[in-house]
């Protein structure tokens, strides 16, 4: 399972994309896209969407056990295109400034990603079959058991962050709709 890196490769080339029309929009309008103007609203709220599908699509798949749905490589490696995706519309949605609470959302989008990294290396580390079920491998039975304790740590570090990440941000969009859309 999760053989290869097109999902990062894809997600690559979609970041490239991504940069080319933000380059653009500040080559045209002379400024770097403002976070309340539409270019840099429309980033940051795009961006939001695909993290959200990331929290939720391969946890919800994960916990449906029906093969029918697809199989769990390909929902993982669509989380990770997710994973990478969202946060980069969402950092080129700051217009470079991370000021409060704002800046504290980024410091935890910027962590999730980097232990993302990690969780998928050591995931890859388990040998298992296509729908994500752990087999046994060439790995010997003690490296096993370490790659697994690993991973389940990992997890318990990896989910908590992704917490705080959803609930500083619902702040942040809340406070910046009111004070910089709706009073403006
Ligand atoms: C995880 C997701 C998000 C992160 C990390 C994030 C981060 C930031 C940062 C760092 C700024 C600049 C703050 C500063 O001026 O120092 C900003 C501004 C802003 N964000 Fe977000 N943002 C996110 C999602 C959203 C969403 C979904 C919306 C709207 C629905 C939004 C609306 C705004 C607005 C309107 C501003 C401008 C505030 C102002 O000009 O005072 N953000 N955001
Ligand atoms: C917005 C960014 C991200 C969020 C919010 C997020 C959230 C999560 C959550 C909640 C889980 C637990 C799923 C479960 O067991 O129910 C998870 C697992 C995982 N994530 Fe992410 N993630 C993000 C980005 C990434 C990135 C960028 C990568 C890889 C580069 C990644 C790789 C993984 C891996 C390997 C797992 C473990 C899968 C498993 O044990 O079944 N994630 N992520």
């Amino acid at each position: 399972m999760l053989r290869g890196n097109i999902e990062l490769w894809l997600a690559f080339l979609t970041c490239i994309l991504i940069s080319t029309g933000y380059s653009l929009v500040a080559f045209l309008t002379r400024e770097i896209p403002a976070a309340s103007e539409f270019f840099g609203h429309t980033l940051g709220i795009l961006g939001f969407i695909l993290m959200l599908m990331t929290e939720t699509f391969y946890s919800l798949r994960k916990r449906s056990r029906s093969a029918a749905l697809g199989r769990m490589s390909t929902w993982l490696k669509f989380h990770i295109y997710m994973g990478l995706v969202g946060p980069f519309m969402v950092l080129l949605h700051t217009s470079w400034k991370f000021n409060g609470l704002a800046g504290a959302t980024t410091l935890l989008t910027f962590i999730i990603v980097v232990s993302g990294f990690v969780g998928r290396y050591i995931f890859t580390r388990i040998p298992r079959t296509m729908d994500g079920l752990e087999i046994e491998g060439t790995l010997s039975q003690e490296a096993l058991k370490r790659a697994r304790q690993m991973m389940s740590l990992w997890h318990t570090v990896h989910i908590p962050i992704g917490i705080a990440l959803f609930f500083s941000a619902f702040v942040h969009l809340g406070g910046a709709l009111y004070y910089a859309t709706l009073l403006k």
